[in-house]
């Protein structure tokens, strides 16, 4: 599922939302940025907001996950800073990429994806979306195979419900 990038509301490009978080990454390599991990919920927080582009910090203990959604109306990419990420995509089907420290995803519109740490090591990533995250779609695959929208959340955080650097959910009660 993918639509034309020239269509998002956003002067920014996906090249630009991957450039963008890979720089950010590297001030993450060298200690910029607090990080903590929360195995009970996962921890995120966000580094940088204007008119176009919002950028998070997202901490993964083993086993934590997303579940399957879209992003709305953003374009989004993320740069794994440390450990290693599945990215279970919708492509006419689930496929399944590993993405290791240093490399990472980009999201063009209607990109349906669900982002878990699979290994037994912490991992952190940043994210970027653009235009700034407004609301995520949620989906299952059903019996039949396909793809179905269960959910939609108006939120600014990607990580809805998960705590925020000040220990302050989000959004409460939503996942
Ligand atoms: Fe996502």
């Amino acid at each position: 599922m993918t639509a034309d990038i020239a269509t998002a509301p956003t002067p920014l490009t996906l090249d630009r939302l991957a450039a963008l978080t890979a720089e950010v990454a590297e001030e993450v390599r060298r200690g910029l940025h607090e990080i903590r991990f929360d195995a009970e919920n996962r921890w995120s927080v966000r580094l940088h907001a204007d008119d176009h582009t919002d950028v998070w910090l997202i901490s993964w203990t083993p086993d934590q996950s997303t579940r399957l959604h879209d992003h709305a109306g953003s374009l989004g990419a993320l740069t794994v800073v440390a450990g290693e990420l599945v990215e279970r995509y919708w492509a006419g089907g689930l496929r399944e990429r590993t993405l290791a420290d240093g490399g990472g995803g980009r999201f063009p519109l209607g990109h349906v994806h669900d982002v878990v740490n699979a290994s037994d090591a912490p991992a952190v990533s940043v994210h970027a979306y653009s235009p700034p995250l407004t609301a995520m779609h949620y989906y299952e695959v059903g019996g039949d195979g396909a793809l179905r929208r269960t959910d939609s959340v108006l939120t600014t955080d990607p990580e809805p419900g998960a705590p925020t650097l000040d220990g302050v959910p989000a959004r409460e009660g939503v996942r």
